[in-house]
């Protein structure tokens, strides 16, 4: 059973698994699309805090904005169908750095990238796997995470994709988050993007947004609303009721046995040796 669910929900692209979401012939196109030089790009492994994320940026802004469904979500008519957004536009993604469009390299749009410690990223990403229907059926925590660490999961390798990224760290157009910095002082990062958008926010409109995006203000605001697909950033579901878990750090110590952590932090310092984190 899981053999043939995971061969109709998932593809693969230049090597690296995606979700039928997003079809072949769009992921093909994706470096013909046309940026603007005021997109801002919304950059993330599968759950890093993405939703959390853009809940921060589209409240920071006072004028028009678009938040955009990810760019490798959909099929062939995406690339028009954001071609005609006349506001400003903020767009979600989690291609690695290499299969970006390459408009946005050069038009240095803004970028946003956040991460969050891989091994509380992976338990989310296991919880996700078992209740999302977009995603293959995974039986238990161990089977998992060896398929975390083989990066046979979607959107492929966490290291993979947070090293292509953070080789571009030091890009004026693109900054770095993290979601424990965002849980230790949320004011502090949302007055960084602040200042790294160009926006004029005062420091009562930051304790303000700090206010509404907390994890339970944000969990509260899915359950009262219809679910409305342009309101998940995630390529790989509609359901925000799906997002809004548990929202914390550590939740790895109630997963990982001893066994566990000693080969996950054995792959880590392989894998990152080269890495500054
Ligand atoms: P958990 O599964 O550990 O709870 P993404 O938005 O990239 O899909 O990431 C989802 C993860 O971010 C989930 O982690 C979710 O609970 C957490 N999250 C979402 N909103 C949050 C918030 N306002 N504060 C803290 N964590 C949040």
């Amino acid at each position: 059973a899981t053999m043939s669910s995971e061969a109709e929900l998932i593809h693969r692209f230049k090597g690296i698994p995606f979700t039928t979401r997003s079809s072949p012939e769009l992921l093909k196109s994706l470096d013909t699309f046309d940026a603007r030089e005021d997109d801002v790009l919304l950059v993330s492994y599968p759950k890093s805090g993405t939703h959390w994320l853009a809940g921060v940026i589209t409240k920071l802004y006072n004028t028009q904005v678009t938040l955009t469904s990810p760019i490798e979500f959909g099929d062939i008519s995406k690339l028009e169908e954001l071609n005609k957004l006349s506001s400003k536009r903020i767009i979600p993604t989690h291609l690695d750095y290499n299969m970006l469009p390459s408009n946005f390299k050069n038009k240095k749009c803004k970028m946003i990238y956040i991460s969050r410690n891989p091994k509380d990223t992976a338990v989310s990403m296991y919880h996700y796997y078992r209740d999302n229907p977009n995603l293959p059926t995974v039986d238990t925590w161990t089977a998992f995470f060896d398929l975390f660490l083989k990066g046979d999961v979607v959107c492929g390798s966490w290291f993979d994709h947070f090293l292509s990224w953070e080789e571009h760290e030091n890009d004026k157009n693109i900054l770095f988050l993290f979601y424990e910095d965002m849980k230790k002082d949320l004011p502090k990062i949302v007055n960084e993007i602040s200042l790294f958008l160009g926006l004029n926010v005062s420091d009562n409109d930051i304790q303000d947004i700090c206010k509404k995006s907390s994890f339970s203000e944000m969990k509260h605001n899915t359950e009262k609303e219809n679910s409305d697909p342009s309101h998940t950033v995630c390529a790989l579901t509609s359901n925000r009721k799906l997002i809004f878990r548990k929202g914390t750090v550590g939740d790895w110590k109630n997963h990982f046995t001893p066994k566990q952590n000693r080969r996950f932090e054995e792959i880590f310092n392989e894998k990152m040796k080269l890495s500054k984190m």
